[in-house]
């Protein structure tokens, strides 16, 4: 949440920083600012996306070989253009963007009134700005310490920027909980709050670690120190990205990209990882931890949205396949309760960007309990990947459209080749079924490209409900959470509500909303079910409810039953979640794009949700 930019060295910060921030756009769009460090300290900013900003910029063309940029996904106050970033201290000289909230901001605001200080805005940022001032002009310090002292009173996560007019060629960032990289140019610094806006400067990376700070200066070796003003030495990382990853290719959103993506990030996640035809699946972080997971009491599965969705099909897998008690809890949830967890259970912690809050809080709040901790993450060096204790990435490259859908089919295909590699080492499936399963998963890319050659047929459909203003999901079995899936990108990304249920739950409740203006996506591929869905499509049906079944090729009794149908391959059971959710991403894509809507970034939402 909030994207963080800056640039200090030899070049014109000011393109560098727009840039970055058209790149980091998709953490948050409600606001846009600058600040670039010339004779004075230049501050633009504006509510709205990145272009708004460049209106009123375009006209500026500011000039200085320093400055710092921000986007904005607010917490503190209103989007407008007050409280957009960066916000200047008292006497106009520092200025400062931040990612996080600082939670004592309503007693440090009041102490500061006190002293005479005037806020404009409400941002808890602005309190922080005029706080290290306070420091700066009290104790006569450099930029850096006044920072660190600021610091020491503040309560909250956050990453930040300074930039101070009276010294113009440096640049002082920190975090706590919020993640920040720092590039290495040629005798230049670059600072982002993830990699996408680095890669096309320098691939050397310094990932700050939790409570530093670091002095950037040209012409100087980067200086890191602790909280408590201990010197660290920087851990160097080379980048593994490419820009054109960065790039929509060709396709008019990054949501379609990815969602056409599938069949090649599946196949990257299974990488090394899988031999169809010596039958051995393989996760290098899991093996030297296998026998303690085979052996866990409980594996306890936590993560948020679209992630906790996976972990629900992870509970089905693990259990069904490896026999392995599973619970999947909310992050959120989880981070608050005195859950029972102890050495012999697992944690297993799901999430593409490895920097979502609730998750991060959840795993220091369980790590005491002694439990192995195993991140199942996407994004390389994030949060998530360094504080667990083991983990795998699930490789599916930068997702950048806000609504998951490679990451969710990538988080899939890492759960099932763990399910099977615990049940190998259990020994809780025949020979037979092990292979099947193996060989079945070594097809599912070609079997995703089979459903995305039908995104003519999904788009007709599309065109039927893409003006009703509910739907229904229904699933069974590990069709469930695929139905959890469906509503949630259906509903973030066209604003239409709706709702998941397991389809035997309809008659509890959601089958009084049934009529004609009801569109009810069935997802209708469980063999082993087969006779129920079909009583739960009739079910809709007496209701005059408007049915679009997922449906296994050549079934032709639901086809007949249904309104509309899309047929998928069928593969074993365990395996359909990845095949199933593909033609609801597309038909959520489609509605959303008539409807109008921002697709790549849906009102109210940001990629990376970094604060509670
Ligand atoms: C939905 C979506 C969100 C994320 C959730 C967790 O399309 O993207 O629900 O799944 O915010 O994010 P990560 O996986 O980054 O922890």
């Amino acid at each position: 949440m909030c994207g963080i930019v800056a640039y200090v060295g030899q070049k014109n910060a000011y393109p560098i920083l727009i840039n970055g921030l058209k790149r980091l756009e998709y953490r948050g769009y409600d606001s846009a600012g600058i600040a670039v460090a010339n004779d004075n300290l230049t501050v633009i900013k504006k509510k709205g996306k990145v272009a708004e900003l460049l209106k009123v910029t375009q006209k500026i063309d500011p000039h200085g070989t320093s400055g710092i940029g921000h986007t904005r996904w607010a917490t503190h106050g209103a989007p407008n253009d007050v409280n957009a970033h960066p916000h200047s201290s008292r006497d106009g000289k520092i200025a400062l963007v931040h990612n996080g909230i600082i939670e004592n901001c309503d007693t440090l605001r009041k102490a500061l009134i006190k002293l005479g200080h005037v806020f404009v805005s409400e941002t808890d940022t602005e309190v922080l700005v005029h706080l290290i001032q306070e420091y700066k002009t009290r104790y006569r310090v450099p930029l850096e310490e006044s920072v660190r002292l600021a610091l020491e009173k503040v309560v909250g996560a956050y990453a930040i920027v300074v930039i101070d007019q009276d010294e113009p060629q440096k640049i002082v960032v920190a975090r706590k909980a919020s993640p920040l990289v720092i590039g290495l140019g040629n005798d230049e610094f670059f600072v982002a709050s993830d990699a996408t806006p680095l890669i096309e400067h320098t691939k050397a990376v310094v990932y700050l670690q939790d409570e530093e700070i670091a002095v950037l200066e040209p012409g100087k070796k980067l200086a890191i120190k602790s909280f408590q003003n201990e010197p660290q030495k920087p851990s160097i990382v080379e980048l593994d990205m490419k820009l054109e990853e960065l790039e929509k290719g060709g396709f008019p959103h990054f949501m379609l990209k990815e969602i056409h993506q599938q069949p090649e990030t599946i196949a990257d996640c299974m990488r090394g990882r899988l031999n169809a035809k010596e039958a051995w699946t393989r996760l290098g972080g899991l093996e030297p931890y296998l026998d303690r997971m085979a052996k866990a009491n409980r594996l306890i599965i936590t993560g948020c949205g679209t992630s906790w969705h996976a972990g629900l099909i992870g509970e089905y897998l693990i259990e069904g396949l490896a026999r392995i008690p599973v619970e999947v809890e909310y992050a959120s949830e989880l981070r608050y309760r005195n859950p029972v967890i102890n050495s012999g259970d697992v944690v297993v912690a799901l999430s593409q960007s490895g920097e979502t809050a609730d998750t991060l809080a959840a795993i220091q709040h369980v790590k005491e309990k002694g439990a192995l901790i195993y991140g199942i993450v996407n994004v390389v060096g994030s949060s998530i990947a360094r504080v667990t204790d083991a983990g795998s990435y699930i490789h599916a490259g930068p997702e950048i459209g806000v609504a998951s859908t490679k990451a969710f089919t990538a988080q899939l295909t890492l759960l099932s080749l763990m399910a099977i590699q615990l049940a190998k080492a259990k020994g809780t499936l025949h020979h037979a079924y092990y292979q099947e399963l193996i060989r079945e998963l070594s097809e599912i890319p070609n079997k995703v490209r089979n459903i995305l050659a039908k995104d003519e047929v999904i788009k007709d459909i599309a065109e039927t409900i893409k003006d009703a203003s509910n739907a229904l999901y229904l699933g069974r079995g590990y069709n469930f959470p695929v139905a959890l899936e469906g509503a949630l990108k259906l509903k973030e990304i066209s604003y239409i509500h709706a709702e998941g249920y397991p389809a035997a739950e309809m008659k509890h409740g959601p089958i009084a909303l049934i009529d004609e203006n009801m569109p009810v996506i069935v997802l209708a591929t469980n063999m082993s079910a087969y006779d129920k869905i079909v009583s739960n499509v009739q079910e809709v049906k007496a209701r005059k409810g408007m049915v679009i079944s997922i449906i296994s090729e050549g079934d032709r009794q639901i086809k007949e039953l249904s309104d509309y149908s899309i047929e998928i391959p069928k593969t074993i059971e365990p395996l359909t979640p990845l095949l199933s959710v593909v033609p609801l991403q597309l038909l959520s894509y489609h509605v959303a794009v008539m409807r109008g809507c921002n697709v790549d970034q849906p009102r109210n939402l940001a990629k990376s949700v970094t604060v509670e």
